[in-house]
């Protein structure tokens, strides 16, 4: 018999081409039951995920996308933002510590006096922050020693002299209400209510100021109540890696606090990613999570998961900015990578008790992508068109003929010049490229975009008679829909309203 390369027997098909049909809904599918949450690294049956998002969304590891402004802003969403990796080690794990480091809704305090200082010196860093409650530390810096409070209660500039010292009428230590420098945003909100306090500062063991939290400040804290928090209630934020600096990069991002780490391949199916992956195992164990792809078909995430990936991310060709088709040739339609892979790994779940989650990657363009996605088996979709548009993405702003754009560039694009993800050794170089620069509608602010969105998901889930990710992926009915019916999907055969154009006759 004569050798032939093998040709698969279906057509390779993206989102686009499907509908879900709806289910049963009992009278409990509401969107309020609806429960996104999702597993992101691999976990044996029984146990559950180290790792689970509340939302299944994560940005992807680009440029234009993920830097540490939006890693808390998807993380306040309950998502997690994978730090890009085409730049310097130092000042990637500079983002990922920020975001490590920042705590919402813990305020490190700018306004602090001695107790030595006056009354005159409060009145004017009240004028310089506008800010009325001042710390008093022993050195009167943020984190000196906490002895005391002002506010304006404790002062009145008609009774006092102004040269009076601050410590003969702040509000003394013994008499403030503190709590633990550990103690959570909801724990603090409640100290603050139940003593009907304005400010409560939170100190360390020696009695060290470390930051403030304000009652003010109470409603915008509580709106997060998605948010994805490590066990030290820090955000959880994500990295890059390639196949070539991993042995200097992993270490910079594990001390800088990564959660999980990434394998930042247009093409996963490589010896190079079971090396990575095999160097992380020989210096963590299993305490450092790493995800690796991109793969299309079974044969990819198989060698990928036996090879010890946390998780699998599935696209090639698909992305927005991605030229990879044109260019070489490779690829495969998003939707049915997704689902020969998802297949591939409930397989594989069955035979070793081992789950490895798979992420879909690229190529989201309507919000009901999402949900096919997720019905499709995905267990969380990592969008890069999506999260660019928003006030939080990296890029500039720029106004095109009226209307306001984001720029949003490609890894491949000479303007990044991420060698390393299109890497086949060999040299260090692009000699082509496989991604573009361009510019995407602006949209505002990622909250009220992701919440759109997921509303768009949850109400999907409710109309098939879902309540949760994993119940979708199992009862979800799914529909090829032929190049007419798509037209039918739009609106069709009316003339959209344009009031400007409008003349009313009389
Ligand atoms: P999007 O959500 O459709 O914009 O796709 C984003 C995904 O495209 C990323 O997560 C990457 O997997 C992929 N990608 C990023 N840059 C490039 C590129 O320059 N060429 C091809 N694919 C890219």
């Amino acid at each position: 018999m004569i050798e032939m390369a093998l040709f698969f027997d279906e057509p390779s098909r993206t989102f686009g081409e499907y509908l879900l049909v709806p289910g049963y809904s009992a009278t409990a599918c509401v969107p309020a039951n609806v429960s996104l949450k999702t597993p992101v690294v691999k976990f044996k049956k029984g146990e559950q995920s180290s790792i689970i998002m509340n939302i299944p969304l994560v940005s992807a590891i680009m440029q234009s996308v993920s830097d540490d402004k939006m890693a808390i802003a998807l993380a306040k969403e309950g998502g997690i933002a994978f730090i890009y990796g085409s730049q310097t080690i130092e000042n990637q794990a500079q983002m990922v510590s920020r975001v490590k480091n920042h705590k919402a809704g813990f305020v490190i305090s700018d306004s602090n006096v001695k107790p030595e200082d006056t009354l005159a010196d409060i009145l004017a860093l009240k004028e310089k922050t506008g800010h009325s409650t001042v710390a008093v530390t022993d050195d009167g810096t943020a984190n000196g020693k906490l002895v005391g409070l002002v506010t304006s209660r404790d002062y009145r500039v008609s009774r006092m002299s102004t040269d009076t010292k601050v410590g003969e009428f702040m509000t003394k230590f013994e008499d403030l209400i503190c709590a633990d420098e550990k103690t959570t945003l909801k724990e603090a909100n409640d100290i603050i209510w139940e003593h009907k306090l304005n400010s409560l500062p939170l100190i360390d063991k020696d009695q060290r100021l470390k930051t403030m939290v304000f009652r003010k400040d109470y409603d915008s804290n509580k709106e997060n109540e998605n948010e994805l928090l490590d066990a030290s209630k820090r955000y959880v934020v994500g990295a890059g890696i390639n196949t070539r600096d991993y042995a200097e990069r992993i270490p910079a991002l594990v001390n800088a606090g990564a959660d999980v780490l990434c394998i930042d391949s247009s093409e996963g199916f490589t010896e190079w990613q079971k090396i990575t992956i095999d160097w992380v195992r020989e210096h963590y164990g299993d305490q450092v999570k790493v995800g690796a792809g991109n793969v299309v078909d079974r044969e990819g995430f198989l060698f990928l998961a036996k090879a010890g990936a946390d998780f699998v991310k599935v696209g090639i060709g698909g992305g927005s900015i991605c030229i990879t088709r044109e260019q070489k040739g490779i690829g495969r339609g998003q939707a049915t990578a997704v689902i020969e892979v998802a297949k591939a790994r409930d397989e594989y779940f069955a035979e070793t008790g081992i789950y490895v989650p798979i992420c879909s990657d690229g190529g989201i363009v309507h919000d009901y992508h999402m949900t096919l996605a997720l019905a499709m088996g995905a267990d969380f979709i990592m969008l890069g068109r999506y999260f660019a548009r928003f006030d939080e993405s990296p890029t500039n702003k720029v106004n095109i003929n009226g209307s306001y754009m984001k720029e949003y560039w490609g890894e491949g694009s000479n303007r990044a010049r991420n060698w390393e993800r299109y890497d086949m050794g060999g040299d260090k170089k692009l000699s082509f490229e496989e991604g573009v620069d361009s510019y995407v509608p602006y949209a505002g602010s990622l909250k009220d975009n992701v919440t759109l969105s997921l509303n768009k998901v949850r109400s999907t889930m409710c109309n098939c008679g879902v309540l949760s990710i994993s119940d979708l992926q199992e009862k979800a009915r799914i529909t090829l829909v032929s190049a007419t019916s798509i037209v039918e999907g739009g609106s069709h055969d009316v003339v959209l309203k344009d009031n400007n154009m409008v003349e009313y006759m009389k």
